[in-house]
C-alpha cells in the first residue's frame, strides 16, 4: 500500500439547513444548525484513512477551539495530522454551508489559516515520503500547489488535484499533473466557458479539451451521471450509483479520497473510479467529514450493486 499525503484545507463548517437557498438579497428562515469538521483538505484525508489508507495531511488552523477539534478529528479518524501546524494571530478556516432538501448546497470560505500555508511547509510534509499520492485542492495558496506538484515529481509521486474552488490555473500547474478531476463548474472555469450543466453526449470532447491543458489523465465529475474519464488509452463513462441525496456536502471530497486509496492499493484506474462512484454514498448522510463512509460500507455497497 502506496502512502498518501494530503496537502491543504481544514475548515469548521457552519451548516444551516433551508427548504430553500435565498436569493440576492433575500432572507428566507432555515432549520436546523450544526458546526460539522470539513475543509477539502481534510474532508480527502479522513476518506482516504476511513478507507483503509494511510494518511498524513499538511495544512494550518488557527490556534484557537475550532484548530483543535480538527485537528483531534484527524487524528482519531487514523490521519497523521503531525503536520498541521496551528498559526498565531489568524483564525482557523470557516465555511457557511447553506443545504437544500434535495441536497443541492451553497458555500462560502473565510480561509483564515489556510492562506498561511506556504512552500516552506512542505519540507517536513515530505519528509521520508517517496512513490505515493499527493492529493491537492485549491483553497491553499496557488503558490504552494504548484509548489507541492514540483516536490511530489521529485519524490516519484501520483499528484491528484482537485481543482476547487473553481480557477484559471496557469498551464505549467496544469502539465505537471497526473490526475485533474474537476466537476462541471471547475471544467468550465478551466476553459474559459459559461457555467451550465454537461450532458453526457458533451463530456468527451470537453474531456478532451482538458486533456490539452496538460493532465495525464481527466476525470470530469458529473454528480449523479457518474464520471467520465479521459487519457491517452481510455475515453469512458463509468455511470454514478443510484442513490437518493441528502446532501452532496463533501461528495467530491469522498471521491477523491477513494480514488487515492484504491490507487494507492494497486487497483486499475477503472476499478478505482467504480470504487470512488461507490464512496460518494456519503450523498445519503448530512455534512462533510460526519457523512464520509466506512471502508466495510462501501464494500458492502459496491458488491450489491456491481453488474
Ligand atoms: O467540499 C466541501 C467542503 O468545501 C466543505 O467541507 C467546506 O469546508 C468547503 O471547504
Amino acid at each position: 500500500m502506496k502512502p498518501i499525503l494530503v496537502i491543504g484545507s481544514l475548515n469548521m463548517d457552519f451548516v444551516v439547513q433551508t427548504d430553500k437557498l435565498p436569493l440576492p438579497g433575500e432572507t428566507v428562515k432555515g432549520r436546523d444548525f450544526s458546526t460539522i469538521p470539513g475543509g477539502k483538505g481534510a474532508n480527502q484525508a479522513v476518506a482516504a484513512a476511513r478507507l483503509g489508507g494511510r494518511v498524513r495531511m499538511a495544512g494550518r488552523v488557527g490556534q484557537d477551539g475550532f484548530g483543535r477539534t480538527l485537528t483531534e478529528g484527524l487524528s482519531s479518524a487514523g490521519v497523521d495530522a503531525g503536520r498541521v501546524s496551528p498559526t498565531s494571530g489568524v483564525a482557523t478556516g470557516v465555511a457557511l454551508i447553506l443545504v437544500e432538501r434535495e441536497g443541492q448546497n451553497q458555500i462560502t470560505i473565510a480561509a483564515g489559516a489556510n492562506d498561511r500555508l506556504e512552500p516552506a511547509d512542505l519540507e517536513p510534509a515530505f519528509q521520508d515520503f517517496s512513490q505515493g499520492l499527493v492529493l491537492l485542492q485549491l483553497e491553499s495558496p496557488l503558490q504552494t500547489v504548484e509548489a507541492a506538484v514540483r516536490l511530489a515529481r521529485g519524490h516519484e509521486a501520483t499528484t491528484i488535484l482537485d481543482p476547487a474552488p473553481a480557477a484559471a490555473l496557469p498551464q505549467t500547474l496544469l502539465s505537471n499533473l497526473d490526475f485533474l478531476t474537476p466537476n462541471e463548474t471547475e471544467a468550465q472555469q478551466l476553459l474559459g466557458e459559461p457555467p451550465g450543466e454537461i450532458g453526457l453526449d458533451e463530456a468527451p470532447a470537453l474531456g478532451r479539451r482538458l486533456l490539452e491543458l496538460g493532465p495525464d489523465t481527466v476525470v470530469l465529475k458529473l454528480g449523479d451521471k457518474g464520471a467520465w474519464v479521459v487519457n491517452r488509452q481510455l475515453s469512458r463513462h463509468f455511470p454514478a450509483y443510484p442513490v437518493k441525496a441528502a446532501d452532496t456536502t463533501a461528495a467530491g471530497d469522498t471521491f477523491n479520497g477513494a480514488l487515492a486509496v484504491r490507487l494507492a492499493e494497486g487497483g486499475s484506474l477503472p476499478r478505482a473510479i467504480e470504487f470512488a462512484n461507490a464512496a460518494a454514498l456519503s450523498v445519503t448522510r448530512a455534512g462533510a467529514q460526519a457523512s464520509i463512509p466506512s471502508r466495510s460500507r462501501v464494500d458492502r455497497f459496491l458488491g450489491e450493486h456491481r453488474g
